[in-house]
């Protein structure tokens, strides 16, 4: 929808400046937001770099360690001077292609330190502060005795200054596919990112990192005594971190900084430290829902591989695709089409070329583009990289030929060649590399068991979301995803990016299937879902027949999946989150709550003044309940207006949504 240009750049210079005078060995410098409230500060004291970051006065990290070694080089992280410090200040708008706001302000204040070793070799260390948090990168020019490089360790330290409550998942090298824990940080041990936590002055950060390109995703680890966090990358086979030629550019090391919980949502950090829109053309990269042969699978209803109950069936395919016609969903996601599944697991499993007998792809694929609709391909490599990597090229080019727009791929296994993993170096490159190739093939990704968003988006927004979290499956075939799990996303894993979460499940106890599973909301929450748990490709995860003539399907159809302006209107993590997102003049009002009941009121005042509007409200009956009742939902219509209060009042594991459309004038 919108335009891949940068609308305004404002202020984009670098200024030389001379070299900051030496107090002792010490020689501080510092990246101011442009509010002027945060702070990153470095300072350079008996040879080695340290930052710090401050808010309002208030130290939020204090002197940690920078620092970087490898094999057979100089050490980087002792022996400093400061060669040279340049700055500049950015000031820019641009417009995504998707996501969660029509418009985005870059605006933020970098420093570059040069530092040099006694024998010459030198290192940037280059900061950047925004009103919403700081990062900071490392930055090694081509230069004699740094050509080729081993790295054996990123010494990077986080020194938090208190025992923070933390909401974290533990550091697993191949997935992110865990629960939440709220502790204090003590408790902590190792963990992935983003890492969300609460001072005790009710202050909130997110440790990540932006723009991970060829090197190893980073883990934090907690060193035994005190709230220090350092880098544990993730290592290639041979226990390498990341190796390559020189320059060495890493990610940044971000850390978002917030006064409310809503603040880091709002934040726009990640997608600001990556670089612009490197696709020419993106008219063909749209956001959609779809609906898709899925959760049949999980829940033991369907098969992937061939058989009495293999759900990609012709017949299926084409029911699905008619639904969505009908009901103006864009995709039709079909997994378990192709040769393989019966040998998922290993190597050389699936053929990615080769349909089913029973699935007709040419004439499904015909027939999805005579209805308005796309398929939505699906690529399981097992973890068997040489084999895709071989073969996604006519794979994809088969899509593109058949007008398939979108793609999922997965990862589910252990990556071969063993030894590697998800999250190390090797994978980053190849999860990029088809990023890459997609955008050749004009093909949009959802990516299953993927490397973290890191805000490439911006650049590559063909990459339009992907799971990298405990989603909906989990429902299906184990305890299942507990209520909290939800009002903690948002604030944890969604800073990094867009979820394929796959909510919409209507059918929340699917007793005819399977009696010991379920799904731990209530209908109404499912459906709040679609507005707190963002994607630009969503799903309505459910099968079709528990949609049809369903009252509370018409929001799904309604929904949009890509919006002009979102705010977080109140929020505590693990506890309970509301969102209001617009598209055009309509607003959308998504409450969710943990296994307690809540009631809210909330101004309507973000309503154009003197508009009337016709405010929809799905909502938990009075009866509703995620454990007993979760099905019991109202639906009612009312006229609002910018002063009118809405009371909004949430079961346990409940949720609410309001679809406000003005009427008037
Ligand atoms: C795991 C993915 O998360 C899921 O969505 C998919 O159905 C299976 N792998 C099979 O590819
Ligand atoms: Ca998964």
């Amino acid at each position: 929808m919108h335009a891949c240009i940068l609308s305004t750049l404002c202020i984009a210079f670098a200024l030389c400046l001379a070299p900051p005078p030496a107090g002792g060995n010490e020689i501080i410098t510092s990246a101011l937001s442009p509010d002027g409230r945060t702070a990153i500060r470095l300072v350079v004291r008996s040879g080695r770099a340290y930052y710090s970051v401050t808010r309002d006065d208030r130290i939020l990290l204090d002197d940690s360690l920078l620092g970087l070694l490898f094999q057979e080089r100089e050490p980087l992280n002792r022996g400093f001077t400061v060669l040279r410090v340049t700055e500049r200040q950015i000031d820019e708008t641009w417009e995504p292609v998707w996501g969660t706001d029509a418009s985005v302000q870059n605006r933020c204040h970098e420093v570059t330190l040069t530092l040099v070793k006694g024998s010459g070799l030198t290192m940037d260390v280059i900061l950047r502060a925004y009103d919403d948090g700081v990062a900071f990168r490392y930055s090694i020019p081509d230069q004699d005795g740094f050509r080729s490089f081993e790295l054996i360790s990123e010494e990077t330290e986080f020194c938090l200054t208190g025992d923070h409550t933390t909401w974290w998942i533990p550091a697993d090298f191949d997935s992110y596919e865990h629960l939440y824990r709220e502790t204090r940080l003590a408790e902590v041990e190792a963990v992935a990112t983003p890492v969300t936590m609460r001072t005790e002055e009710d202050i909130y950060l997110s440790i990540h990192e932006a723009n991970l390109t060829d090197y190893a995703g980073m883990t934090l680890r907690k060193t035994p005594v005190g709230s220090t966090l350092v880098c544990d990358l993730v290592p290639w086979p041979d226990g390498i971190k990341v190796r390559g030629d020189a320059p060495l550019v890493t990610p940044w090391r971000t850390i978002q900084i917030a006064d409310t919980p809503g603040g880091l949502v709002e934040s726009h950090i990640m997608e600001n430290l990556n670089d612009p829109c490197a696709i020419k053309d993106c008219s063909w990269i749209q956001p959609m829902k779809y609906v898709g042969i899925w959760w049949g699978m999980h829940i033991g209803k369907d098969t992937w591989h061939q058989g009495e109950r293999h759900g990609a069936t012709s017949v299926n395919t084409r029911a699905m695709i008619d639904f969505a016609a009908e009901h103006g969903i864009g995709g039709v996601l079909v997994e378990g089409w192709n040769t393989g599944w019966e040998r998922w697991g290993s190597a050389d499993a699936f053929d990615y070329t080769t349909p089913y007998p029973d699935f007709d792809l040419e004439s499904l694929a015909a027939y999805a583009t005579e209805k308005g609709v796309s398929l939505i391909g699906h690529h399981e490599t097992g973890g068997d990289i040489p084999t895709y990597e071989e073969r996604v090229d006519e794979a994809f080019a088969l899509y593109e030929r058949l007008g398939i727009r979108a793609v999922k791929t997965g990862y589910a296994g252990g990556i071969f060649p063993r030894g590697h993993y998800h999250h190390g170096q090797w994978m980053v490159r190849h999860y990029r590399s088809i990023v890459e190739k997609a955008a050749e093939h004009r093909i949009m990704l959802d990516v299953h068991e993927p490397i973290k968003p890191t805000g490439l988006s911006r650049t590559w927004p063909n990459m339009m979301t992907r799971e990298g979290v405990r989603g909906m499956e989990y429902n299906a075939w184990s305890d299942g995803n507990p209520p909290e799990h939800t009002t903690i996303l948002p604030f944890t894993r969604m800073l990094a990016g867009p979820l394929d979460y796959t909510p919409g499940v209507f059918d929340i106890t699917f007793d005819q299937y399977k009696p010991n599973n379920r799904v731990h909301t209530t209908l109404a929450k499912q459906l709040a879902l679609y507005v707190v748990l963002e994607s630009p490709l969503q799903m309505a995860a459910d099968l079709i027949e528990n949609y049809e003539d369903h009252p509370a399907f018409a929001f799904i159809r309604r929904v949009p999946c890509d919006w002009d302006e979102s705010r977080v209107l109140d929020a505590a993590i693990g506890d309970h989150v509301t969102i209001i997102r617009r598209r055009g003049r309509e607003w959308f009002l998504g409450s969710i709550t943990d296994e307690d009941p809540r009631t809210f009121e909330f101004a309507l005042d973000f309503l154009e003044d003197g508009v009337t509007y016709v405010a929809t409200v799905y909502s938990d009956g009075s009866d509703a309940h995620w454990s007993t009742n979760p099905q019991s939902h109202e639906i009612q219509t009312v006229e609002v207006d910018a002063v009118t209060t809405l009371k909004v009042h949430l079961a346990a594991g409940g949720g609410q949504v309001v679809c406000f459309v003005p009427v008037s004038p």
